[in-house]
């Protein structure tokens, strides 16, 4: 169904019209103008509450950008994911990993078949399998039991599972070790296996395609690492499970489909760790808790199909990243969760947003004539307060800041002087939005005795909007239903820019130009090259400094 374009809709153009208007307002004055602001402009359900009052917008912008969605028939896509539409049109695919967390009860078509049997019989046998290796029923080639996993994958068959690991390590078996192996830079492999017993240790081979090279490198090096410490081909058996779609590739590699979990062209990569590519998530925090995190996920699914458009939190967290993004001109957002535990997050979420909307084309294949994908970054605070912050607060540019927080850490330390470190930890939080959104004027600084010569320094020009995301503590449910919020969000900007989200074209020229150079470098006299002249000098460069340190020269 194609829409009119963007930038010509008039649900467009009054939002253009009306930033005129609200444009040069600060913040200061839209909190002066209405006292309930910071409760009215906050949005609670599903143990989340969004409080997105610091950011640069009043009624009015709020109502416009709910028309511009209808204008963009967001409900009527909404429904067409849910429903199993192809809506990844340039791959003919339908998007579905909501039908990964539906429960057995919903029955949701692909093709006229429905898929709910398949996604739970996946996940029981995940849960057999994944007991029998917590327990210790299932033992290594030499009968000792695994207390070691290593899940080997990239992007989306390796970002979920370690955010999630890193996330819910507090959940996790204690008495094994989790490592994730996805750089084709044999570091990582190396440091990730060096003091591990391979007798202990179990491999998950995660690819969707299991044609990624990365992926297929690293699980080639831990064959021979495996196989080599014990001394057996057939060990592989016992060593090596892979997840993936494609039983051919899986079998070739030599593991046995039998110990093979598989999943579908409907879901994915970036948003496919709630399936089988979740293996490790399930192994470390138990089968239980991973039905709890898919309950999360799942409550956030219900509430985005359900809840109106103004209290609907991924729509309006997608609206909101619009009019960041496209009338602010705010490049990147950054994501800064106050949470140790979520320290993985936004690394997660650049794969999830960025893959998903760095987009220049249309669904129709025109280009677009406004700014799609923002960049996403990002620390855990208050880390970020003392490296990064100081542009946020006073650089040239807007950042708009999703700040994430949570009533109940779950290490609680007596501070310094009263109170819990968490007190501490969500001090920083809260005040930093505060600083953003009304900073600290001239007059102000001047009042505190500051030397004249020194008040621009010290002023803060304030206005930098924020939204800041409370839960009441770090679950695996609460973490799905985060998550969930996120990938839905990254969906609302999608149909907003009339882009494919779910596609990821712009992966494929680097992996192309990949294979003719690594020919290049690895031939034993050089070839004739006929690349522009910087790439054959930095080819030549490197072949001169390889074979300098190989020999001795260097
Ligand atoms: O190169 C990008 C990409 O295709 C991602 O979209 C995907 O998540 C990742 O590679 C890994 O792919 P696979 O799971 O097929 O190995």
């Amino acid at each position: 169904m194609s829409q009119p374009p963007l930038t010509t809709m008039p649900q467009w153009q009054a939002l253009r019209q009306h930033f005129a208007t609200i444009g040069p307002k600060h913040l200061r004055e839209l909190f002066a103008a209405d006292p309930q602001r910071g409760v009215r402009l906050t949005v609670e359900d599903v143990g989340l509450y969004l409080d997105y009052s610091k950011q640069r917008v009043d009624a009015d912008t709020l109502h416009l950008l709910r028309e511009l969605a209808e204008a963009c028939q967001l409900p009527q896509r909404i429904e067409a994911m849910f429903r199993g539409d192809k809506i990844n049109s340039t791959e003919g695919r339908a998007v579905l990993h909501v039908a990964l967390r539906a429960p057995t009860t919903e029955k949701i078509l692909v093709d006229g078949h429905d898929v709910e049997p398949d996604v739970h019989e996946v996940l029981e046998r995940m849960a057999a399998f994944s007991e029998r290796v917590r327990s210790g029923a299932w033992l290594g080639h030499t009968g000792r039991r695994i207390r070691n996993v290593i899940s080997i994958g990239i992007g989306g068959s390796d970002l979920g599972p370690v955010m999630a690991y890193e996330a819910l390590r507090d959940y996790s078996r204690r008495d094994m070790t989790f490592r994730f192996v996805s750089n084709v830079d044999g570091t990582d492999f190396a440091e990730a296996v060096r003091d591990l017993d391979a007798a202990e240790t179990l491999f998950i081979i995660c690819s969707k395609t299991f044609t990624t090279l990365e992926t297929l490198t690293n699980a080639h090096a831990a064959r021979a690492w495996s196989v080599a410490a014990l001394g057996d081909e057939k060990s592989v058996a016992k060593h090596f499970v892979a997840v993936s779609t494609n039983a051919e590739g899986v079998s070739k590699f030599g593991i046995d489909t039998a110990n093979m979990f598989g999943f579908w062209d409907w879901v994915g990569g970036r948003y496919s760790m709630d399936s089988s590519i979740g293996l490790s998530t399930m192994l470390a925090i138990g089968a239980d808790g991973f039905r709890e995190m898919l309950a999360g996920f799942h409550a956030m699914d219900e509430h985005f199909r359900h809840a109106p458009l103004e209290k609907n939190l991924p729509a309006l967290m997608g609206l909101l990243a619009v009019w960041n993004n496209n009338f602010l001109d705010a490049a990147t957002v950054a994501v800064l969760p106050y949470e140790q535990y979520l320290k993985r997050f936004p690394a997660y979420l650049q794969q999830l947003t960025m893959e998903s909307n760095g987009k220049h084309v249309t669904l129709d294949g025109k280009v677009v004539d406004y700014n799609t994908g923002p960049i996403y970054w990002g620390e855990p605070g208050t880390n970020g307060q003392h490296s990064f912050y100081q542009l946020i607060h006073q650089g040239t540019r807007i950042v708009p800041c999703d700040f994430i927080g949570f009533g109940q850490t779950l290490n609680p330390l007596p501070a310094q002087g009263g109170g819990d470190q968490h007190d501490l930890l969500m001090a920083n939080l809260i005040a930093q939005g505060e600083a953003l959104a009304f900073g600290k004027t001239a007059d102000e600084v001047r009042a505190e005795g500051t030397p004249e010569a020194l008040v621009p320094h010290r002023t803060f020009e304030g206005n930098r909007p924020s939204t800041t995301i409370l839960a009441a503590k770090l679950t695996p449910h609460i973490l799905g239903t985060l998550i969930a919020l996120y990938e839905h969000s990254v969906f609302v900007q999608g149909v907003i820019w009339d882009i494919d989200s779910f596609d990821q074209w712009g992966v494929e020229l680097g992996k192309q130009l990949a294979r003719t150079t690594i020919a290049e470098l690895v031939a034993a006299d050089e070839p004739k090259l006929a690349h522009d002249s910087s790439t054959n000098a930095l080819i030549r460069r490197y072949r001169q400094l390889r074979d300098d340190a190989i020999s001795g020269k260097a």
